[in-house]
């Protein structure tokens, strides 16, 4: 009892300050905490760049989203108080750890509870690039579907090809488990080192960057956004995809070097290309990939269930205050 006193006398003082609004169950788990006092954003937009400065400051949690660049600025802004940032997402890129590490601040992250599903967003995605679906609904509505045709529509399927996951972590091997039913004859990896574990149920083949680009029919990018990532499919990189192959990305958009992706789906280098992920984000309306035909992109959805966004509001307010409270985190990002 003496310890429940001094942790609600504890969280009494803690002050947050929340960037977006979230699910009405996350930002609950922090109201019904006690004493925790809660400054929000509270709008479906990011919040500006001075209200965030502004929002900070002085605060002793930040609970924050993958659109919230959290570097040297805000933690200055932020001040000496801040002990935890605790970010509604698994991605952690907006996020500079060497600047949060040096002042002692820890990080709580939500891994786990959106591999289902993004994994389940990257095998539609993969689906609708490979068989042309958001092509196909087109001429439905344009006319252009005028009688069954033998040549028309043709896509690529997935039945007895082989699929190379880049980053055969929680979500790459969720999205191999998935298409594997779909008669997928060869599973290659690549990353920062082999997984034997991970790769035993799909016996896929760990192998270098290079001979997965060259012998995959499907590439699936499932890695995380950092210096060694950034930028490394590139023009080499797809200048290796065969003609016929299909390349998904659901990670982030810096992963790739977009200007050669362009010209590989242009030139017909690659058959086909699905993006959740963009640089930037959103993507400008007119941006020469949304002209193609052949590039499919959706809007940085790969989490979005009703039922996971919930359960990332409330593990990341579950991070937030076990965070504030100096207690184990659920999910803390060790740095
Ligand atoms: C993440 O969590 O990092 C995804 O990109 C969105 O859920």
């Amino acid at each position: 009892a003496l310890r429940a006193a001094m942790s609600r006398a504890m969280s009494r003082a803690m002050a947050v300050f929340v960037t977006r609004r979230i699910p009405a169950e996350g930002l609950r788990v922090l109201a019904e905490a006690g004493g925790c006092r809660v400054q929000q954003w509270d709008s479906e937009e990011p919040v500006p760049r001075a209200q965030l400065l502004a929002g900070v400051s002085g605060k002793q949690g930040l609970l924050c989203l993958l659109s919230d660049r959290i570097d040297r600025e805000v933690l200055d802004a932020a001040g000496p108080s801040l002990k935890v940032i605790s970010t509604m997402s698994v991605g952690f890129d907006h996020l500079a750890l060497d600047e949060i590490k040096k002042r002692g601040i820890r990080v709580g992250y939500t891994p786990d509870v959106l591999t289902d599903a993004t994994a389940e967003l990257s095998v539609a995605l993969l689906l609708a690039t490979c068989r042309r679906l958001p092509e196909a609904i087109e001429q439905v509505k344009n006319g252009g579907w005028t009688t069954w045709k033998p040549l028309w529509m043709c896509g690529y399927g997935l039945s007895n090809s082989t699929v190379g996951i880049i980053g055969l972590g929680r979500i790459g091997q969720a999205v191999a488990r998935r298409l594997k039913p779909f008669g997928v004859k060869n599973f290659l990896y690549t990353g920062s080192r082999p997984k034997p574990e991970s790769a035993a149920e799909f016996q896929a083949e760990f192998v270098p960057l290079t001979r997965l680009a060259e012998e995959s029919d499907f590439v699936v990018v499932t890695c995380a956004l950092t210096p060694d990532t950034q930028g490394m499919c590139n023009k080499d990189f797809f200048s290796r995809m065969k003609k016929t192959s299909v390349f998904i990305n659901t990670s982030r958009g810096a992963v790739v070097n977009q200007e050669d992706l362009y010209d590989a789906l242009v030139s017909g280098q690659i058959a086909a290309a699905g993006l959740d992920v963009t640089t930037p984000e959103p993507l400008p309306t007119d941006h020469p990939l949304l002209s193609l035909k052949n590039c499919v992109i959706l809007p940085h959805v790969g989490s979005a269930t009703y039922a996971t966004r919930t359960t990332m509001s409330v593990l990341a307010a579950d991070n937030l205050l076990a965070g504030l409270r100096g207690e184990r985190m659920p999910h803390e990002l060790l740095l």
